[in-house]
């Protein structure tokens, strides 16, 4: 049933590798003792049971060490000393052979966790142990998922069930997902979540639910996880029934402070909130006149001394302006750089609008010199055909972190900008629910799992992980593995191909945002309807947000602009983002507009029909539950692609006047 996510064990068949397993279980010595050692030895114990069905044994007298876990402080020096590199943060880790004994060292336990996970993690995608090794640090230091679940138990986004938090049993049920969450988490260094939903009211934050935090604290704390909370910014008039919740009130602030302080008294490494203000309806400090700043910096004075931090959210946007969505939150936040207090990071989603299945990546990254970003990525695939499609998002992910933002030159890529902060982190919004297998859709698993790596290494390779992640979910064939893993590198393409092609966006179903509805145009709020994003009209189609249109082209650096601010020569994959072009414009494909758009459509639904093909080949090596769960939902995608491809077309074509290209009228 993939419960077990990644962390299955499978038995190993090489008995080579087999056999070398053994003997490093045979005796290991651990040098360190506290919770997280206790976790440690648990994994192992459990690793142990499914790759080679025996119990680990530790510290067997007079025999050879086969593994030796422990911190730098703690090894022998003849050992210590082959240590190439040296750690910069206490979360790194180092693997490597002296003799025959295979060393895990780190800083700290939690080190030794990673390493122990990592280690596991390539026996289990059969990588051989002689010869091991490998040094790691994370390129980023809060790795962060944020749910947006509430505490009724629904999950906002969320396509995979409950949410995994009973709060109405918690805190004296601590339900064993809750440990085998963390197990997950930690298995790719995860080591931050927030609780609630950045919609949520202030309940949270009463005396009663914070008892039920302190205990899912206690759970994660020795996986190198730290507990967070949205912050409902109003949460001093709905608790503490004051008449505001102006920042620059003494009263609000002693508030605060009280609050704060409560908190720490149960949960003494407490991470900090995440805050979204004045967006969206939600309350904020521009309530009371205030900016963005003097909000984020009356709660960041407070953490400050408990080394909290606070996660302020720059996904603001308003109607009531006359400009462009795109542009409002880097007009909102450039004017503030450099006014936040040192433990505030601004969170930014990748890109300015709202989780497209691909948008170019947010302005306001390079946009603050002065001011740490963290970076928001959605995990739960709101926008990406929630949890009936199969979308990896890895390639997506790398995307965003490799775009050349230009600020300080050619290469300022948003992961290298990220990682030059003095303080910086990637929140990763969850799609874990109570379903059986976590994420609804077994490949959103491969989303979680990716998230992990990429938040740890911005470098990593989605095609490594894609493998890494197959071997670790699946017993199958190496041609398996190979086919399979060509279907999740391209499976968000096309995504992209079937529903946004060649830049549209926001084309979805308003409200659920599932399937297609681009002819929306009856909400009250004119920057939620699809028509806004793509104004076709007779002659063209797009968004002109060049010079000619909104200009939110000028707020990227002049090398972006000069790549973007041409219609003959963008990416295509932008185009009708920044241009609003003509239906019988030739482009570089050789196709007219009108034609590549319908190609576009119709390729995305080939790349479907290749998916469920590939599947289905592998139907005898599967077992039949997780063959046809796959399979199931590869055809309702399959409809999906139809629905959207024939829809869009149909839809487009009032306003084109012109006849479908022949491959689309033989289609299916
Ligand atoms: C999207 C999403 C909302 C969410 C919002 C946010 O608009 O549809 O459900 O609250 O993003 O990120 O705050």
């Amino acid at each position: 049933n993939h419960y077990k996510l990644w962390l299955n064990y499978y038995p190993i068949e090489n008995t080579i590798i087999k056999n070398s397993i053994v003997k490093h279980f045979n005796n290991i010595q651990v040098l360190n003792n506290d919770a997280t050692i206790d976790i440690i030895k648990k994994e192992l114990n459990i690793a142990s049971a499914g790759f080679i069905n025996r119990d680990v044994k530790f510290n067997t007298p007079n025999s050879e060490t086969g593994l030796l876990i422990g911190t730098l402080d703690k090894l022998p020096n003849n050992i210590a000393q082959r240590l190439d590199g040296e750690f910069k943060s206490h979360e790194g880790f180092a693997i490597f052979q002296h003799n025959n004994t295979i060393v895990i060292t780190a800083l700290s336990t939690v080190g030794l966790l990673y390493g122990t996970y990592n280690l596991l993690e390539n026996i289990g995608a059969n990588y051989p142990l002689t010869g091991v090794k490998n040094f790691s640090e994370p390129l980023i230091q809060h790795r962060i998922l944020n749910h947006w679940d509430n505490l009724n138990g629904t999950v906002e986004r969320g396509y995979s069930g409950a949410s995994i938090f009973n709060w109405h049993t918690l805190p004296d049920y601590i339900d064993q997902r809750y440990i085998d969450y963390a197990r997950a988490n930690a298995s790719i260094g995860i080591n931050g979540t927030v609780l609630t939903n950045v919609n949520s009211n202030a309940t949270i934050l009463t005396g009663t639910y914070l008892q039920k935090v302190k205990a899912l604290a206690n759970v994660f704390r020795p996986f190198g996880i730290k507990v967070y909370l949205s912050a409902r910014f109003s949460a001093p008039i709905e608790l503490g029934k004051l008449k505001t919740a102006d920042p620059l009130n003494a009263d609000v602030q002693q508030w605060w402070a009280n609050k704060i302080n409560e908190i720490y008294d149960s949960i003494p490494d407490f991470g900090g909130f995440v805050v979204k203000a004045n967006s969206e309806g939600q309350p904020g400090p521009q309530d009371y006149n205030r900016t963005h700043a003097d909000g984020a910096n009356m709660l960041a004075k407070i953490l400050l001394p408990k080394k909290g931090i606070v996660m302020w959210r720059a996904f603001v946007y308003s109607h009531e302006q006359n400009e462009d969505r795109h542009k409002q939150a880097y007009n909102e936040f450039t004017k503030l750089d450099g006014q936040f207090l040192p433990n505030v990071m601004v969170q930014v989603k990748n890109g300015a609008i709202d989780f497209m299945p691909r948008e170019p990546f947010h302005p306001l990254f390079g946009a603050m010199p002065k001011t740490p970003l963290m970076l928001e990525l959605q995990i739960t695939q709101e926008y990406l055909g929630q949890a009936t499609t199969l979308a990896y998002l890895a390639p997506m992910y790398k995307e965003v972190l490799d775009s050349d933002t230009y600020a300080e030159g050619k290469g300022s890529t948003i992961g290298k900008l990220l990682h030059n902060q003095k303080l910086n982190g990637i929140a990763g919004v969850a799609n874990i629910g109570a379903d059986i297998n976590w994420t609804g859709h077994l490949f959103g698993q491969s989303n979680w799992f990716a998230f992990g790596k990429q938040s740890w290494n911005y470098n990593a390779s989605p095609k490594e992980i894609a493998d890494t992640w197959l071997k670790l979910t699946f017993k199958a064939s190496d041609n398996f593995y190979q086919d399979i893993s060509k279907i999740m590198l391209n499976s968000r393409e096309a995504v992209v191909k079937y529903s946004n092609p060649l830049g549209l966006h926001h084309l979805m179903g308003t409200g659920h945002h599932y399937g297609p509805e681009p002819w929306a145009n009856y909400l009250p709020r004119e920057d939620w309807n699809p028509t806004y994003y793509h104004k076709a009209d007779s002659f063209d189609i797009g968004f002109n947000r060049t010079k000619t249109g909104s200009n939110a082209l000028s707020q990227y650096k002049p090398e972006v602009q000069q790549q973007w601010q041409n219609e003959d020569s963008i990416d295509l994959k932008y185009l009708l983002w920044f241009h609003h072009v003509n239906w019988n414009k030739k482009l570089n494909t050789g196709r007219t507009l009108w034609n590549e758009l319908c190609y576009q459509y119709q390729s995305g639904c080939d790349d479907v029909k290749n998916m469920i093909t590939t599947w289905q080949k592998y139907k005898n090596e599967l077992d039949m539950p997780t063959f046809n769960h796959v399979n199931m939902l590869l055809n309702i995608q399959y409809k999906e692609a139809v629905w959207w491809r024939n829809s869009s077309t149909l839809y487009f074509q009032t306003f084109s006047k012109l006849p479908f290209p022949q491959f689309l009228e033989k289609s299916d």
